[in-house]
């Protein structure tokens, strides 16, 4: 019997949508078995016509007007895969008012307007679909939402950037700086086309709001994330990190509790034995605890063309198999059903718990560290380990390495503007929240 054929249209043939169409011509067979449906690519949108396309789309009309496909009725499907919120958001829309399912790698969109984005697709009776947009190529949407259905998840935290993990890995590996390791991510096809959203947590704290809506069932709320990026560590906190047996990796946490949710995103140092220490280079790895299942540890490529482009084609092949069922009977999109959807308090990044590393440069003389000490345990914060090694660079002031143990964040910041109010700390002071096994 001959399979129908879906036509569908990719909407950005970069990195994303060149693997997307690689993977389609690749395993074209394969998906017609695993859905009875041969998948056309009719048309491609792109920016620029005159630059070179992979051989895979030698055969499609490659257009600039997105009106060629929205106004397409034979275009059942399309694949966002451009980026950025504007002239996304309306495309998507658009697509969805036309009975058009849509799938997209797009985790800025999915973040700041996926709610209402989910809603119009609802009542027109079509699906969205977003694997692509966390975790690269790790299935962690689906797992959450399906394979974990019986679980309560108190935590989700992991490295949900390949490009600040890569930088961070090609820093402490390769001895490379900052600017030279970011070019290398970029390269490699792995930052976003405004490489401060990688770099400043704003990539993270998108793929954090989806994460945390779909396994607490709360709404996607971008607002409620607390925001640090890495553009603040430097080479010598890396050593520094590694000295003390730590890493220093970019986190993603989203945590629960009876009263509150905490979000935020920021570098952490992790003992060099938790597993999320290891996750190097563009890997991405996240760890979910749920009262039943305990803790499960999901890892894989986090970015790049052909591992994002696998969950693009899993997506694919959900809503081929889905054409034919009832709207009621797919999986909704944060977990839960839409009238259930509850949102959560939020407790404000004052009230967390947390240990600290703090590095401060400071001249050196009698009673420096003294004033320093008396200062956190004035606040009631105690010292785990310390470091004061000179610089070479800086011979004019001392740098002094504090690891603090577990205090609330409150009293860090009203020590931390007392030692900075000191004639003998010179500069602004590093602090690194730090991973205990307690938290
Ligand atoms: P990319 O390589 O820059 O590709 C973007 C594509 O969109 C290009 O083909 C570009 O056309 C087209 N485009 C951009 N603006 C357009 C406009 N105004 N009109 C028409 N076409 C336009 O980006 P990407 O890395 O594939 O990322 C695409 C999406 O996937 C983003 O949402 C990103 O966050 C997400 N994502 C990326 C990765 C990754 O590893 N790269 C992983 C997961 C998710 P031209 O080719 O003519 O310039
Ligand atoms: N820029 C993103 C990253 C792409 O580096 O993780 C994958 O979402």
């Amino acid at each position: 019997m001959d399979s129908e054929t879906v036509n569908i249209a990719l909407l950005g043939l970069g990195t994303v949508g060149g693997g997307t169409l690689q993977i389609l011509q690749r395993h074209a067979d394969a998906i017609e078995r695993r859905t009875g449906r041969r998948v056309k690519v009719r048309r491609a949108l792109v920016r620029d016509p005159s630059k070179p396309r992979p051989p895979e789309a030698a055969d499609i009309a490659v257009t600039t007007d997105i009106n060629e496909i929205l106004d397409d009725p034979s275009i059942s499907i399309v694949a966002e895969l451009v980026g950025g919120c504007d002239p996304t958001r309306d495309w998507i829309m658009r697509a969805i008012t036309s009975g058009k399912h849509v799938i997209t790698a797009n985790k800025a969109l999915i973040a700041q307007h996926g709610n209402e984005l989910f809603a119009a697709a609802d009542k027109h009776g079509v699906i969205v679909a977003f694997e692509a947009a966390v975790g690269g190529g790790i299935p962690i949407i689906k797992t959450i939402r399906e394979a974990l259905a019986g679980n309560d998840i108190q935590s989700v935290a992991g490295i949900v950037n390949g490009t600040t993990n890569y930088i961070l890995t090609q820093m402490r590996d390769c001895g490379l700086d900052f600017s030279e390791a970011l070019a290398q991510a970029q390269e490699l096809g792995y930052a976003e086309a405004d490489p401060t959203f990688d770099i400043g947590g704003i990539d993270a704290a998108h793929k954090l709001t989806i994460l945390a809506a779909i396994a607490f069932g709360t709404p996607l709320n971008f607002a409620n994330v607390a925001i640090e990026g890495i553009d603040t560590i430097s080479a010598e906190d890396i050593d520094y990190a590694e000295t003390l047996g730590y890493s220093i990796k970019h986190l993603a946490i989203a945590r629960r509790d009876a009263e509150a949710v905490e979000l935020r995103v920021h570098p952490t140092l992790i003992p060099q034995r938790h597993l999320l220490a290891r996750v190097d280079g563009v890997m991405n790895a996240v760890l979910i605890e749920g009262d039943a299942v305990g803790e499960t540890l999901f890892y894989g490529a986090g970015a790049g063309a052909l591992p994002t482009a696998s969950a693009v084609v899993a997506d694919l092949v959900d809503i081929l198999r889905l054409l034919s069922a009832e709207p009621d009977h797919r999986v909704p999109y944060l977990g839960v059903r839409p009238g259930a959807i509850a949102d959560l308090p939020l407790r404000p990044l004052a009230s967390i718990h947390s240990a600290y590393y703090l590095r401060l440069a400071v001249e050196d003389h009698p009673g420096v560290v003294a004033d320093i000490t008396r200062i956190l345990a004035d606040h009631a914060i105690s010292i785990e380990a310390m470091l004061q090694r000179p610089d070479p660079a800086h011979l004019d002031t001392m740098p002094i390495i504090l690891l603090t143990h577990r205090v609330w964040e409150h009293a860090m910041d009203q020590a931390l503007e007392a030692i900075s109010r000191l004639s003998s700390v010179r500069g602004a002071i590093t602090r690194i929240r730090v991973q205990t096994d307690a938290a």
